[in-house]
């Protein structure tokens, strides 16, 4: 068989593809781990001048003191942003994000509720988001873009004003991340309970089969 021929056939014998992608795999598993340090040094970060009437205990949060907390939140910070542009970029040129995300409408998305809530939503197919895992994936995406941009405006208001005037202020800004950072958390805590429940997920994740 000629070089030519060779370089003609796909890369993976039909049906063999991995289920997720090595590039899916990897920016997830970085993604979790920034998000991990963003969060837990951002605790440290709010106990310093909260802006609600109670604190995160000092034990779950990461840094030792502000200066330290600050430290770990910017370096993860570059870590998100970076990783998660990678993410974005081969997502949208691939055409991934229209296969697996799209088509999504509120019926498709009640219609999936209602059978995972009757235990009849088939998870036979590990290619196949269902509606409620395309809704909760997209929020978890445009979530996390909101934290970075409410960020910006908290760390650089003078450099980024119309982002922070978008958001209402600085302090209207603290409320805004603050918000995506709790909605984020709730993500993750039913991300985490949903793999549990169907864990050779996990596995594919892992090992992209
Ligand atoms: C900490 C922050 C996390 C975020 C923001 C997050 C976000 C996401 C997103 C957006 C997807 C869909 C990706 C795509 O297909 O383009 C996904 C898939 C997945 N995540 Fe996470 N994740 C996080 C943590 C975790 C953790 C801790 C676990 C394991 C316990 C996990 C396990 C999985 C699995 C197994 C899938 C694939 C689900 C499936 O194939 O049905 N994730 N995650």
């Amino acid at each position: 068989m000629s070089l030519h021929a060779n370089a003609a056939l796909p890369p993976h014998p039909a049906g063999t593809a991995p289920v997720q992608p090595a590039w899916l795999r990897i920016t997830h598993w970085v993604n979790a781990l920034a998000v991990l340090v963003m969060v837990l040094s951002g605790w440290r970060i709010y106990d310093a001048s909260p802006i609600f009437n109670f604190s995160f205990p000092a034990r779950i949060t990461l840094g030792g003191w502000l200066g330290g907390a600050l430290l770990w939140h910017f370096a993860a910070m570059w870590l998100l942003v970076v990783n998660g542009l990678v993410y974005l970029a081969w997502n949208l040129s691939s055409g991934r994000m229209r296969r697996r995300f799209f088509p999504l409408s509120a019926g498709g998305v009640l219609r999936d509720a209602l059978a995972a809530l009757r235990g009849k939503l088939s998870h036979a197919d590990a290619r196949h988001y269902n509606q409620v895992q395309r809704l909760a994936y997209l929020f978890a995406v445009v979530d996390l873009a909101v934290l970075v941009l409410s960020g910006l405006a908290i760390w650089k208001p003078v450099q980024f004003g119309a982002l922070s005037a978008l958001m209402g202020g600085f302090d209207n800004s603290r409320v805004v991340h603050f918000v995506a950072m709790a909605l984020l958390v709730g993500f993750v805590v039913v991300h985490v309970v949903m793999v549990v429940l169907v864990p050779r997920t996990l596995r594919t994740m892992i090992t992209g089969r």
